[in-house]
């Protein structure tokens, strides 16, 4: 990247969002400031060691000290800055609104320290209700009175659409960039940011390699409510579509199908495609179960009902108690019994655990009188600080998971299960049954094994 082009950017925020985000933006050339007021947190960054499992992180992490740096303090470079990306968390409140109290205190310190001669573009890129764009700027500008200063300056609307566990891919290989805002110089200098990744000119990271055929991502503008829409409705879309399909398990199990073959047989349709048709144990995460009730929060204040999405939510609540009435109907008593259980991640290759489907059913298993020994490559640590009170044995291996098991049932589609020596394992169990909760087992060869296998819709 040219030096002209380097844009001076803080981000708000080091989760998965901040931190994916900031990393690549240094990649890319730009000079970032990663601000976040945890200080263990910011510790570990500055040491160049990942405060989340992400593929590729470490890597980028590593290379990209010298333009990337790591603080507690707002302030310091905010005269500076052209851009600043609010990417701090907006969790759930009981009634399903999202607290945005993080977001309205960085808010407060941009208006504390804001330079008026040079105020930067702020973007909201942390999923937000309708409307938050508009609020960040209003409690700036009310903290600039108080500091009687004014100026004017634009607060854009950018949402994110990373996954985890391929979160610097997403990044850096959109299939659209979305941004909302109606001020022409804020969207040039937000265009001018993204510039590498809307034109591809970058060298891409040795572990993050372009994909094959990858064509060059749509920037998409709009007015900012209708980024921060398209974020929920993204996301609705996204989670009714896994529990479409869910719903449709349960009826190709009543007839004799096999969803797997169903869902290959409707995803070649383009009109459809083939991704989110992956039937389980349903959709877990740190952005689904939160975008969903917060979706549905805004639309029962407009009194404007979202039946389906409603019914998606319904759909992925009963998808977890599946696993557990499918163990009864092999196992008939669950008192009693040992379960072995592979997988504590909400997915793949993340460690993270919330809202993962791991969480209800463990408990669910407890609270029927089970012992219940688990497995995980990478999330045991992280389930065991905020599940203490669960009585359940961490294990090392798949293998010790299932050891004298009356069932084994398989929650997060990690690789290392595709390819595990059943035969062994089978031989070690007190009963042969697995649970297989994502589908990803070959039910064939694990029924010749003599085990009693149950999948999904199969
Ligand atoms: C999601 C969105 O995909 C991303 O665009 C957004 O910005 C953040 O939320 P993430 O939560 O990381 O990303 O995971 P995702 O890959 O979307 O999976 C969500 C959940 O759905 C997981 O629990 C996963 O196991 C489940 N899932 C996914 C299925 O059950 N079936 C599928 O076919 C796909």
């Amino acid at each position: 990247m040219k030096t002209a082009d380097k844009l001076n950017i803080i981000i708000a925020g080091t989760g998965y969002v901040g931190l994916t985000t900031g990393l690549a933006l240094g990649y890319l050339g730009h000079n970032v400031t990663c601000v976040d007021n945890n200080t263990a947190l910011i510790d570990k960054l500055e040491r160049g060691i990942s405060t989340i499992f992400e593929p590729g992180l470490e890597e980028l992490l590593r290379d990209n000290s010298d333009d990337v740096s790591f603080t507690e303090e707002l302030f310091e470079d905010l005269p500076r800055a052209d851009i600043v990306i609010i990417a701090v968390g907006t969790p759930s409140k009981k009634n399903g609104d999202t607290d945005l109290s993080f977001v309205e205190a960085v808010a407060r310190n941009i208006g504390a320290a804001m330079n008026t001669e040079h105020p930067p573009v702020i973007i909201n890129k942390s999923t937000v209700p309708i409307g938050t764009a508009r609020r960040v700027e209003t409690v700036i500008k009310e903290v600039l009175e108080r500091r009687g200063a004014a100026c004017s300056f634009c607060v854009a609307s950018n949402p994110e659409f990373l996954r985890e566990g391929a979160a610097l891919h997403d990044t850096f290989y959109p299939d659209r960039i979305v941004v909302g805002t109606e001020d022409v110089q804020a969207l040039n200098l937000i265009r001018q940011m993204y510039a590498p990744i809307l034109e591809q000119t970058f060298t891409p990271p040795q572990a993050v390699p372009r994909p094959e055929g990858y064509s060059l991502p749509a920037l998409v503008t709009t007015s900012p409510t209708s980024a921060e829409l398209i974020k929920y409705t993204a996301n609705a879309f996204l989670a009714t579509k896994i529990s479409f399909i869910n719903e449709f398990a349960a009826i190709a199990e009543k007839v004799g199908a096999d969803i797997n073959e169903v869902a290959k047989g409707i995803g070649l349709d383009k009109r459809i495609g083939p991704g989110f048709l992956k039937a389980g144990v349903g959709w877990g995460g740190s952005c689904f179960p939160k975008d969903v009730r917060s979706i549905l929060f805004t639309s029962s204040q407009y009194n404007c009902e979202l039946q389906l999405v409603q019914a998606a939510l319904e759909v992925n609540r009963r998808q977890r108690k599946k696993v557990i009435e499918k163990l009864q109907q092999t196992l008939k008593v669950i008192r009693g019994s040992t379960i072995g259980l592979l997988g504590l991640a909400f997915k793949p290759n993340t460690d993270d655990i919330r809202e993962s489907p791991a969480i209800d059913v463990i408990q669910e298993l407890l609270d029927m009188g089970a012992r219940v020994k688990v497995y995980d490559p990478i999330a045991r640590e992280k389930y065991k600080l905020a599940y203490p009170e669960q009585n359940i044995v961490y294990c090392n291996s798949a293998a010790e998971a299932a050891q004298e098991s009356d069932a084994v049932v398989l929650l997060t589609d990690w690789d290392e299960f595709w390819h595990l020596p059943w035969e062994k394992i089978g031989d070690s169990m007190s009963q042969k049954i697995i649970v297989d909760g994502r589908n990803m087992l070959n039910s064939d060869e694990l029924r010749q094994l003599g085990f009693t296998y149950t999948g999904i819709g199969r």
